[in-house]
């Protein structure tokens, strides 16, 4: 078996008197979709708010490729290849499809007073590209995100973060609030993702879509995890009595 790209050990996190995180540890495998799950206040969302740089831990140590590593916020998290998409996710409604791609990356070019301006052409073309790679169909890449449905933006999303070569994307309940077709986007695009030599983390409620899409499934529930299992070796049955 290969080493695994994350190692999460002993993960302590408190919240004034909330032990919300007990000593967790977790191997995560280079291009396997894990199904995360568990009731409400599990600890599933503060697990991966740690992964992701938006919560630090209290105690614990989290290793990538092998190297120990403590992200500050979520730039930090990105710049080492771990992209984050929630369920709602950070898109600029008033913002075109290209301009989102590229949020925060913005690619500049020289204007002809040498001032660095914002490179228009390339986050158009490159955004079109981006777009197709994940098999989402757009009409434009100069339309507000704004216009599109929830489905399609978490498209945007994932296309964002498969062109800027994540290696790791979580995604925490990112099909809350979608309609079961695009429900059904957004599970395929998980799946999609060993294709692409990507790691998925999968959060959600929802057994039968961590069922179709995930490799391995762990639950987790009041703050410890209390099932890790491939998805073969389990069933719904056996993960609702451990919750
Ligand atoms: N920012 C916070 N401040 C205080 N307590 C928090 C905070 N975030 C989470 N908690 C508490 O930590 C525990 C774990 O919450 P967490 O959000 O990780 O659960 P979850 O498994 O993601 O649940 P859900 O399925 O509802 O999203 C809960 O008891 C929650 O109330
Ligand atoms: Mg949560």
């Amino acid at each position: 078996m290969a080493a695994p790209i994350i190692e999460i050990r002993n993960l302590q996190k408190w919240y004034s008197g909330v032990h919300a995180l007990k000593n967790v540890s977790l191997d995560i495998y280079p291009n396997e979709a894990l199904g995360l799950v568990g009731d409400n206040g599990a600890g599933k969302s503060t697990l991966i708010n740690i992964l992701s740089g938006t919560q630090k831990p209290d105690g614990g140590e989290i290793r990538l490729e092998g190297q120990p590593v403590r992200f500050s916020n979520p730039r930090d998290a990105m710049d080492r290849g771990i992209e984050t998409i929630y369920q709602y996710n950070s898109m600029v409604p008033t913002m075109t499809i290209a301009r989102n791609v590229f949020i925060g990356r913005e690619p500049l070019k020289m204007s002809v007073f040498g001032i660095g301006i914002l490179d228009q052409d390339r986050m158009r073309s490159e955004s079109v590209k981006a777009i197709a790679d994940v098999d989402l169909h757009l009409r434009s890449p100069d339309a507000l995100v704004g216009e599109l449905s929830g489905g399609q933006r978490q498209g945007v999303a994932i296309a964002r973060a498969m062109h800027f070569k994540s290696k790791v994307m979580i995604l925490d309940e990112p099909t809350n609030h979608l309609s079961v077709k695009e429900t059904n986007k957004v599970i395929g695009f998980v799946r999609g993702l060993k294709a692409q030599s990507v790691t998925g983390v999968f959060i959600s409620h929802n057994m039968h879509h961590v069922f179709e899409c995930c490799d391995r499934i762990v639950a987790m529930a009041r703050g410890e995890i209390v099932l890790d299992k491939r998805i073969g070796d389990t069933s719904i049955d056996e993960i609702h009595s451990v919750l």
